[in-house]
């Protein structure tokens, strides 16, 4: 069976004292046990994240972005080894917000998860379109064009380490949220097509969360789609009652 996966992306937010809040209410939560929870933060937290979470295993730590080289002149910049270092399990890449504002192309997310695997970094990889290519009817073939550069020369054998994440650029931050049907036509697109990579085993078990408004109202609905295996949730993920009962959706 696929994983469940409830992710948090708290973006540039959170003080040192609210993070802490935050992890200590999830940690005093329920959730399912086969429901992976992962919480992406600033690059500063990673590593306090990791010490208040005491070793306990059922929430896991994300960094939202790493540099493509290893070491070297990129100042300001953070390695995945160093994302590793500081205890993250999984990195976020090619979010819409960093292909956005940092002028991230498919190649370089490309290179970005060529490092992060190369560093035994889990991979969380976002998609997702433009309002004008939805209302064109450009969707499905924008975003599997995104995939498919995205994932140039990832082995067969690296797909393990993969999770994607579909999140539609007009419903992330604004309240309106794809409806079930649209996130699922768009999942099941990207299966399919990962299955004619990869073969319909490997492509089963690859996990496709989708992002953009999750809330608690509308979770349960959305994760009850067959191709839809949980959440990249922003927002209501800086509320630990709201995200975790967004974690108790499935
Ligand atoms: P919201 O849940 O705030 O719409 O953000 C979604 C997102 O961008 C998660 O990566």
């Amino acid at each position: 069976m696929r994983r469940k996966i409830a992710a948090g992306n708290w973006k540039m937010n959170t003080s040192k004292h609210e993070a802490e809040s935050l992890i200590r209410e999830l940690l005093q939560g329920t959730w399912g046990d086969e429901v992976e929870m992962i919480v992406a933060v600033p690059f500063t937290h990673l590593a306090w994240v990791g010490e208040w979470l005491g070793g306990d295993a059922r929430i896991a730590v994300a960094a939202q972005n790493c540099h493509h080289m290893s070491h070297g002149a990129y100042t300001g910049e953070v390695s995945a080894s160093m994302v590793v270092e500081a205890g993250a399990k999984y990195v976020i890449l090619g979010h819409s917000e960093r292909r956005e504002y940092f002028d991230e192309s498919d190649d370089l997310v490309n290179s970005k998860i060529r490092a992060a695997l190369d560093n035994g970094l889990r991979a969380i990889f976002c998609l997702g379109e433009p309002l004008e290519i939805r209302q064109a009817d450009g969707h499905v073939e924008y975003v599997l064009n995104q995939l498919e550069r995205g994932l140039r020369g990832i082995s067969l054998e690296e797909m393990d380490q993969l999770v994607i994440a579909y999140e539609p650029i007009w419903a992330i931050g604004t309240g309106v949220t794809a409806s079930p049907d649209q996130a699922e036509e768009m999942h099941e697109a990207i299966r399919s097509r990962c299955t004619r990579w990869w073969g319909a085993r490997k492509a089963a078990a690859i996990p496709i969360l989708y992002g953009g408004s999750v809330k608690a109202s509308n979770a349960h609905e959305l994760f009850g789609q067959r191709n839809i295996d949980g959440g990249l949730i922003g927002g209501a993920s800086l509320d630990a009652k709201d995200f975790l009962e967004i974690a108790k959706s499935f």
